[in-house]
């Protein structure tokens, strides 16, 4: 029996910083015609060939990331993905292996190739753009599942993309029909749903796990509207809905309270990938351990993904079990059946 078994995906990433990557807005024509989507740019003048300053391999995807914190903190943990038949898969599952993660239930794809991303950013503490190749662990669908494999006490599903968003529904149906507890964080491929599909599984999850613009997506609410966007999620998910909000921290409800955090004012941010994996990870360790005491993990949420953002990587300076790290304050509001919220 395991404590946790993720799904999703694990990918390579190679990791590019270049002083010669040059930000520029985007100067495009009207609002719906924009050559970038977040109005600004990562250049490079074609033709030439440009310097690199700093190259490095680290291992990503929303499955092994979460696996990782998950088998850092002491659970038994198993990862339930696709790979291809090529250096890369053998690689991520090396590393699995030395985070004594569980590769049973990994399958290797001769059609595609591994997941494999190139991530770019000039190093001044700008964002970066990621180049994703989303490949074999896109395969992997019911058909292909051992699902009398799945002994565990949790499911943790990534966000999800391909054949196995198709089985999102399926694995959350299967968890439910055998008392497994399962915590999301869904793709936009699954939050492109139909509604009342996606109600109907959200009924059977025990924990919500969405940024701010997924919230705001799937809600239609805009994410300003933090009372109203719960208000939604609450109807939707009897369980824990938790919105991240990248440095302003986190808000998360249980239907009657809503818990409010933010980050470590002290904290030190290099690279933001990986965030929402590794605070999600580290929030779902304390729930698990704690039998769901939100505050904990709420703290763990915060100081893993707040480890794992000092360094380069998604599954660098993730917390071991017993680590000390900074507990920020949790502050909680009842909220009224009309769900004005009222200090306590
Ligand atoms: N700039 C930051 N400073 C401090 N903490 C951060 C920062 N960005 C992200 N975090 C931490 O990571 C958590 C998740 O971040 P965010 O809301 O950006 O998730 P996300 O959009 O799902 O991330 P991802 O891009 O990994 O999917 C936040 O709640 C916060 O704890
Ligand atoms: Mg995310």
């Amino acid at each position: 029996m395991y404590d946790i078994i993720t799904f999703g995906s694990a990918t390579r990433d190679i990791n590019l910083k270049s002083k010669a990557f040059k930000i520029t807005k985007d100067t495009s024509a009207g609002a719906g015609d924009k050559d970038f989507v977040t109005g600004e740019g990562i250049c490079l003048s074609l033709g030439s060939k440009i310097d690199i300053d700093e190259i490095k391999y680290t291992s990503g995807g929303g499955g092994t990331n979460t696996a990782a914190t998950f088998a850092k903190q002491g659970f038994k943990t198993a990862f339930c993905g696709a790979i291809g038949a090529d250096e890369a898969g053998l690689r991520v599952v090396k590393e699995l292996k030395d985070m004594k993660i569980d590769v049973r239930l990994l399958q290797k794809r001769k059609e595609k190739s591994t997941n494999q991303s190139v991530i770019i950013s000039n190093g001044d503490g700008e964002d970066r753009t990621i180049l994703a190749y989303r490949g074999a662990a896109e395969l992997m669908d019911k058909n292909t599942i051992s699902w009398n494999k799945l002994k565990t006490k949790w499911i943790y599903l990534a966000p999800l993309s391909g054949l196995l968003c198709d089985t999102f529904e399926e694995i959350v149906d299967f968890a439910k029909q055998n008392n497994i507890k399962v915590a999301i964080n869904p793709s936009k491929q699954q939050l492109s749903l139909p509604i009342d599909q996606l109600k109907k599984i959200f009924q059977k999850v025990d924990i919500l796990f969405l940024n701010q613009e997924e919230a705001s997506f799937l809600t239609k609410v805009s994410f300003h509207e933090e009372s109203e966007i719960f208000k939604k999620l609450d109807e939707m998910c009897p369980g824990i809905a938790v919105m991240t909000k990248g440095g302003e921290g986190v808000v998360a409800s249980d239907g009657k309270y809503l818990y409010y955090a933010s980050p470590n004012p002290d904290r030190k941010i290099v690279d933001t990938t990986g965030a929402g994996d590794s605070f999600a990870s580290g929030f779902l360790s304390d729930y698990m351990r704690y039998n769901g005491d939100i505050e904990r993990a709420i703290q763990l949420g915060l100081g893993n993904s707040e480890a794992n953002l000092k360094e380069i990587g998604a599954k660098t300076g993730l917390l071991e079990k017993n680590a000390g790290f900074v507990r920020v304050p949790v502050t909680r509001q009842l909220c009224s059946e009309n769900n004005l919220c009222i200090t306590k």
